[in-house]
C-alpha cells in the first residue's frame, strides 16, 4: 500500500491507500470515517471494484485495471449544507480541468455532475455527503473515469474512454495524478476564495446544452426546452419553445441524444 505520495499537492492524496480489489472506494471511504478521522484529502485507489455503486442506486461497472476509480475526503465543514451543490459544481469542474489538460480537448458537463465528450459519456461523480443538523460533517467524493478501457458491456449507455478519444493508452496513475491535483485546486477555490458566483458562472459555461434549445423526456413527454440556469440546490431550470417554464430534479428529467 502506497502512503506519502510525490502528487504536488498540499494535502490532496498525500494519504494515498491504494487497493488491488474493493466493493466499492465509497464504501471503503464511508467505512474509514466511521472508524476514526482520516486526514483531509485522504484518496482510495482501486484496480478493480465488485460493487462499485453509481448515482441513485445505480451501478457502476468498469474493466478491471483500465480505468481510474477512486474516492476521495474531505471535510468542507465551511460550507452551509444548504450550498453542498457548490461542492458537485466545484468537483465537476475539477474534472474537466484534468480532462482538457491531459487531452486538450473540451469536456461537458452533463447535469447535475457527469462528465461527457460529446454526447458520451467519459467519467461519473458519486458525492456521498454527511451532514448532522445544520453542519456539514464529511463529504465523499467518488470518481470513474474511464481511461483505456475499449470495449463496454451494452447495458452501459453512450461510454466512451479517454483512449479512444485520444486513440492512445494513458497511465492510470498519472491520470489519477492529474485529476488529484485539479479537485485540490477547485476545493481551495470553493474553500478559500468562496465566490459562488464564479463557480455558478464556470459550472453553466461548461454545462451541456446551455443556453440550447434541445429535447428532453420528462415522464413519457418530450419536450423541446432552453436550459437557463440551475438553483443554489442543484434543481434544473429549462424554459419551453411554448414559453412553460420546468423545474427538475435529478431523474426527473432525461436528456434526448
Ligand atoms: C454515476 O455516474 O452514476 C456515478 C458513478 C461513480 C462511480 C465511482 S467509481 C469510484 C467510486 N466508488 C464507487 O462505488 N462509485 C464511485
Amino acid at each position: 500500500m502506497l502512503n506519502k505520495t510525490s502528487i504536488p499537492t498540499l494535502f490532496t492524496a498525500q494519504n494515498l491507500l491504494f487497493f488491488d480489489s474493493l466493493a466499492s472506494t465509497n464504501t471503503h471511504a464511508q467505512k474509514l470515517l466511521e472508524e476514526n478521522h482520516p486526514p483531509e484529502g485522504t484518496a482510495i485507489l482501486t484496480i478493480d471494484q465488485t460493487a462499485g455503486r453509481g448515482q441513485t442506486g445505480s451501478v457502476w461497472v468498469s474493466e478491471p485495471g483500465m480505468n481510474v476509480l477512486c474516492s476521495f475526503i474531505f471535510y468542507p465543514t465551511f460550507l452551509e449544507p444548504t450550498r453542498q451543490f457548490l461542492l458537485n459544481q466545484v468537483i465537476s469542474l475539477a474534472v474537466i480541468d484534468a480532462l482538457k489538460k491531459i487531452i486538450g480537448q473540451q469536456f461537458l458537463i452533463k447535469w447535475p455532475n457527469d462528465i461527457y465528450f460529446g454526447e458520451k459519456k467519459v467519467a461519473g461523480i458519486l458525492i456521498e455527503n454527511s451532514i448532522r443538523g445544520n453542519s456539514f460533517v464529511n463529504s465523499v467524493v467518488g470518481i470513474g473515469l474511464n481511461v483505456n478501457q475499449k470495449i463496454f458491456p451494452p447495458e452501459i449507455s453512450n461510454p466512451i474512454s479517454l483512449a479512444q478519444i485520444s486513440n492512445k493508452n494513458l497511465i492510470n496513475m498519472e491520470v489519477f495524478a492529474t485529476l488529484a491535483i485539479a479537485i485540490e485546486q477547485r476545493y481551495l477555490q470553493l474553500r478559500n476564495e468562496f465566490s459562488s458566483a464564479n463557480i455558478q458562472k464556470e459550472y453553466l459555461n461548461n454545462l451541456l446544452g446551455y443556453d440550447e434549445l434541445r429535447e428532453y423526456k420528462i415522464g413519457l413527454n418530450k419536450i423541446k426546452a432552453i436550459l437557463k440556469n440551475v438553483d443554489e440546490t442543484g434543481r434544473l431550470l429549462l424554459s419551453g419553445e411554448d414559453g412553460i417554464k420546468y423545474t427538475a430534479w435529478f431523474k426527473e428529467i432525461e436528456f434526448v441524444f
